[in-house]
């Protein structure tokens, strides 16, 4: 939608009216006076016509490190989810790029920007997401073989990317895979008759967990371009 036809819209008083609000230069787009009505409206630009604000939407970005227990999902009737660890009159707004099984803990993402999100979740971007994973026994150099190799998952009908894995003790690892496939990491253990007693999720892309502590949330300026 044009600047001309929100403001038309959003004052009730017509395109005349929205006209002459441009050329008497009261109309203010993200802190600049604007005359040229056909420019078109972006979901996150700040309008101010005649010293009201018509439109204020902030984008919003959020790294939120995960409890286990809670949902990666925005409503849930039953179960608390991440968007209830936001207490802000805006975290509705919010959806997730990209989701952690419930008792996987750390960095989920959320925002209310579709673009960022995702430019984080398709799969043509191939965006590393770095975990720490425990097993329930040792974790044998075919598995790891076959991790850097990349696998097929007939269901999705894809093959993953070669992942990057560091063995840090017998059953303990760093794993980078670059899908983000439901249950990926587990089902690429079970392959091998491996379960997976813990995953934690330390990165996604750019953006680390570092050291926010669990239940906690903080903003941050998105790096990856739309
Ligand atoms: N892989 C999994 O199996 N679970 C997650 O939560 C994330 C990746």
């Amino acid at each position: 939608m044009t600047i001309a036809q929100f403001i038309a819209k959003h004052t009730g008083r017509g395109k005349r009216h929205a006209k002459k609000l441009l050329e008497d230069g009261e109309v203010i787009l993200n802190d600049h006076p604007i005359s040229d009505g056909k420019t078109e409206l972006g979901k996150f630009d700040h309008l101010i016509a005649a010293g009201e604000t018509l439109q204020a939407n902030t984008a919003r970005y959020i790294l939120l490190h995960k409890p286990a227990g809670i949902l990666s999902a925005t409503k849930d009737p039953v179960h608390k989810t991440v968007i209830d660890l936001i207490v802000e009159p805006w975290a509705s707004e919010l959806h997730l790029a990209g989701r952690l099984d419930r008792a996987t803990t750390g960095l989920v993402i959320l925002t209310n920007d579709s673009k960022f999100s995702e430019s984080l979740t398709s799969p043509i971007r191939k965006v590393p997401k770095t975990y720490l994973v425990e097993t329930d026994q040792t974790i044998p150099p075919e598995a790891i073989a076959a991790f850097r190799t990349g696998m097929s998952f007939e269901k999705e009908d894809t093959r993953s990317q070669p992942a990057i894995v560091n063995l840090l003790s017998d059953n303990t690892c760093r794993l980078t895979i670059y899908e983000g496939l439901h249950h990926q990491i587990k089902r690429m253990f079970l392959r091998f008759g491996i379960r997976v007693i813990s995953l934690h999720r330390e990165s996604i892309g750019p953006y680390p967990l570092e050291n926010l502590e669990q239940g906690r949330w903080k903003s941050f300026e998105p790096k990856i371009s739309n």
